[in-house]
């Protein structure tokens, strides 16, 4: 058997093989709300057999969007279409993933086709974007406000009251983003956290508010549903985030109810040196599952079936999450489980196209995100 193709269990969740769909921002929403791009975009790589299928980044507040087009779970409306998207997500055999996120100094800026950098008022962004210290991610970005101690918790709470939305949508996993320098990373780097409060200064400050967050999130997400947080290992700078730091970081969350790690890297100052290559992240997920002792998910260049087996195999991640190879290959799943010789359920409207003797796809049992459960 492949180990990539073995269940994984976390929490009351067993995912079928060892596949997620990592979280990708699509930049094409109105008022934060999810629509048809979103339902066919996730409802696809569903389709392609992906254990986990996320979200993209989604707002806990307007103001921690990057762009203005970013999905949004500030409001109770935001909740049906996406719990249409997760119904659509269960019928395909996939559990959904929802990634939270508060974009600090990285807001209110252009979606990526429509340029880089601060986005003004004018043209649709917002006057005030917050960060731990008022220092810009570079020239072309927003000045950022220092964040108020009462706005921390502001910021604490919109994740709890976003977590209990995304419980209320259906959605099996919740993962928070802390990492590409957006507003909980800026906080953990000293590159971006010149504070001098208890939220700035040692390891202990810096890394207070992922703690409450964690803390707090915990509390109202369902406790049978698990919970991830997304990471930059190391800000590849020196002075910087570093993978000792993350280390330390996962045993405290773990403690705090954290299930698995999922171990990116960068993105908090402009034009670090990072040696891009294949797998160049899935070091961090190994050090940190082996010294944290928590489950991790590797992301970063993984595109070959065996080089994702590989991962599993060797205990390096739990989990291995894709991200641009899903845009080119959705159902890349389908494929790895051939070219690895295993069987692979197929959707039995495309059973005629799948190797004789593949199963029918499975729904994701009704009841196992049910309130009775959670
Ligand atoms: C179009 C696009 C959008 C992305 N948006 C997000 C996002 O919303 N949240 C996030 O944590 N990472 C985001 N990422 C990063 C990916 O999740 C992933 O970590 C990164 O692309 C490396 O994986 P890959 O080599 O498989 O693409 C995005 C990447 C791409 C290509």
């Amino acid at each position: 058997m492949a180990h990539l193709f073995e269940a994984l269990k976390l929490r009351d969740v067993q995912l079928p093989n060892r596949i997620a769909v990592s979280p990708m921002c699509q930049y094409s929403c109105t008022d934060g709300m999810a629509n048809d791009w979103h339902l066919v975009h996730l409802g696809t790589r569903a389709v392609g057999g992906a254990a986990l299928v996320f979200t993209e980044a989604t707002a806990v507040a307007p103001e921690g969007r990057i762009s203005p087009q970013d999905m949004g779970l500030w409001s109770d409306r935001h909740i049906e279409p996406l719990a249409r998207i997760v119904r659509f997500l269960h019928e395909q055999g996939s559990f959904a993933g929802m990634q939270l996120a508060h974009a600090g100094r990285k807001a209110s800026t252009r979606r990526p086709w429509e340029g880089e950098g601060l986005l003004p008022e004018s043209e649709g962004g917002w006057r005030r974007v917050v960060a731990p210290s008022a220092i810009p991610f570079s020239e072309t970005y927003p000045r950022p406000q220092a964040l108020a101690e009462a706005e921390i918790h502001e910021v604490v709470d919109a994740f709890a009251a976003a977590a209990r939305r995304a419980a209320r949508a259906g959605f099996d996993v919740l993962e928070i983003h802390s990492a590409h320098g957006y507003l909980l990373h800026e906080f953990l780097s000293p590159l971006a956290n010149r504070r001098d409060d208890q939220y700035g200064g040692s390891f202990e400050n810096r890394t207070r508010i992922v703690r409450e967050l964690v803390a707090a999130v915990r509390k109202v997400w369902p406790e049978r549903r698990p919970l991830f947080l997304r990471i930059s290992s190391t800000d590849w700078v020196p002075g910087g985030w570093d993978v000792e730091q993350s280390v330390e970081l996962a045993r405290q969350v773990r403690a705090l109810g954290v299930d698995l790690m999922d171990c990116s890297s960068a993105g908090i100052v402009p034009g670090a040196k990072i040696p891009l290559g294949p797998g160049y992240q899935t070091a961090f997920a190994e050090r940190i599952r082996r010294e944290a002792g928590i489950a991790t998910g590797a992301v970063g260049l993984i595109t070959e079936p065996t080089q994702a087996d590989h991962i599993i195999r060797t205990g390096q991640a739990d989990l291995v999450l894709l991200a641009r190879q899903m845009l080119r290959d959705p159902h890349w799943p389908l494929r790895a489980a051939r070219e690895l010789g295993q069987p692979q359920s197929w959707p039995v409207q495309y059973l005629r196209a799948a190797p004789p003797g593949s199963p029918a796809r499975k729904p994701i049992e009704a009841g196992i995100v049910s309130s009775s459960r959670s």
